[in-house]
């Protein structure tokens, strides 16, 4: 099960990474206004799970050192082209965020991942949060940012309309239950969970507890 999702998925992103940029741009005209406040109290060493083309990598402040890492060869071969106007330092790997084989354990002060986890299946979710509470340093700090949906009957509408089409091309869901399962782990600590828009762009921020 956990293969065909994982595979279905590299499939995907192997398809749309040639026009992913361009697909995402109705979109990104609102994410690139979030992505610089959203990381600048970001430091350290820094984990990006599902780093994609590489639209955070130019806002991180220039002291950091990120490790990108994605599915998606063909992603990240965007993503190289987009590490060049980083002013912090990279390093893009080609890994599974359900399993870190290659990333060291308690290593990274910051774990950083904006729209993966409303791709990852339900299924997946628990183990890829264990893999980021493994990869954190103890008292390292995670800000995920997803889409959920709407409480309001009019937005959860319009959103419905379109979850087929994100869902066929990027094998996004808004149904997910990140927060629910980061809840129900013991070994973190959420700090905040807010709306950055509407009641939709959850941002959810939180540490790996010391003991
Ligand atoms: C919707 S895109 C988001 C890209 C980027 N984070 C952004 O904010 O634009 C989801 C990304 O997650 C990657 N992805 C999907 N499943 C993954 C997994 N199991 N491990 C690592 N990356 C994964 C995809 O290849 C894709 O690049």
């Amino acid at each position: 099960m956990r293969e065909d999702a994982t595979h279905s998925l590299a499939r995907k992103y192997r398809v749309i990474s040639w026009f992913y940029d361009i697909l995402d741009y109705p979109w990104e005209r609102q994410y690139r206004h979030w992505r610089p406040l959203f990381l600048k109290d970001v430091d350290g060493t820094v984990l990006e799970a599902g780093v994609g083309t590489g639209r955070n990598l130019r806002h991180y402040p220039l002291k950091v050192h990120v490790t990108g890492i994605d599915l998606s060869p063909e992603m990240l071969t965007i993503a190289k082209r987009s590490a060049r106007k980083a002013a912090c330092s990279v390093t893009l790997l080609q890994q599974d965020a359900v399993s870190l084989r290659d990333v060291p354990s308690d290593h990274f002060d910051w774990y950083i991942a904006t729209f993966l986890y409303c791709v990852l299946p339900d299924e997946l979710q628990p183990r890829a949060l264990e893999e980021m509470i493994r990869v954190l340093k103890p008292g390292g700090r995670f800000k995920l940012l997803e889409i959920v949906y709407s409480k309001n009957e009019n937005l959860r509408r319009r959103q419905e309309r379109v979850v087929p089409f994100v869902e066929k091309l990027y094998g996004a869901r808004f149904d997910r239950h990140t927060l629910e399962y980061l809840k129900r782990n013991d070994h973190i600590e959420i700090l905040s969970a807010r709306f950055l828009k509407a009641d939709t762009y959850l941002l959810i921020e939180g540490r790996r507890k010391t003991i």
